[in-house]
């Protein structure tokens, strides 16, 4: 018995450490505006800090107000060399968001990942010459398995946004646990 207790021990701690030294790696981003009237692109980038770790670096700058949003965001994972959807495919009503997170449980959770590093942190109006940015964001595998114990591999986001119906922004990007 004692010896069984010991062995699940060893093998969950080794299990631990397996885990623990993976990666989170983001692979690609891309940032397309398609309303250039309503927001510019400064930066949009993914910038290598060693061999095992890199953070994302994105900035906008408004150009006129905007009083309503929504976002579309999907998850997607690389299968026998195609992309195919995974898990979530969410709409949300971002100033909603900022005023009630609890009635959005999945995005809010994956919206704390990014939280800190971002100046997308309030409910309506977003003034212009405001910039909305995400800058220094990294993920580690370990939050990364905390909320979502996905297999090893390669995600996608997928995120568009509009507003008044219309799309303005559309934020691609891929991550890569190994
Ligand atoms: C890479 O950089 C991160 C953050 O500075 C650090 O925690 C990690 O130990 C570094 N890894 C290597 C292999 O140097
Ligand atoms: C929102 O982001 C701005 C810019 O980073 C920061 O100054 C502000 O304190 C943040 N607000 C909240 C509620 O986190
Ligand atoms: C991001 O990180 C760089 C280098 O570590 C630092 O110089 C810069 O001030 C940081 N920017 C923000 C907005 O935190
Ligand atoms: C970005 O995602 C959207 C929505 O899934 C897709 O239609 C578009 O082709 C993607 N663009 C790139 C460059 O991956």
């Amino acid at each position: 018995m004692v010896c069984m207790k010991v062995l699940i021990f060893v093998i969950s701690v080794q299990l631990w450490i397996y885990l623990s030294q993976g990666t989170a790696k983001f692979g690609n981003l891309k940032c397309d505006v398609l309303q250039a009237d309503l927001i510019s692109l400064e930066e949009c980038r993914i910038k290598a800090i060693n061999r095992s770790y890199n953070v994302v670096n994105v900035k906008y700058i408004l150009k006129k107000q905007i009083l309503e949003f929504q976002l579309n965001f999907k998850l997607l994972k690389r299968e026998r060399g195609g992309w195919h959807p995974f898990l979530y495919d969410i709409n949300v009503n971002m100033c909603e968001f900022f005023k009630r997170p609890y009635k959005y449980v999945v995005f809010n959770a994956i919206y704390q990942y990014g939280q800190k590093f971002t100046s997308l942190n309030h409910s309506c109006p977003y003034m212009p010459n405001m910039e909305v940015a995400l800058m220094n964001w990294s993920l580690t595998e370990n939050e990364v398995f905390q909320k979502f114990p996905v297999e090893l591999g390669v995600y996608a986001a997928h995120t568009t946004w509009y507003t008044n119906k219309k799309k303005f922004l559309q934020m691609n990007g891929t991550l890569i646990l190994e």
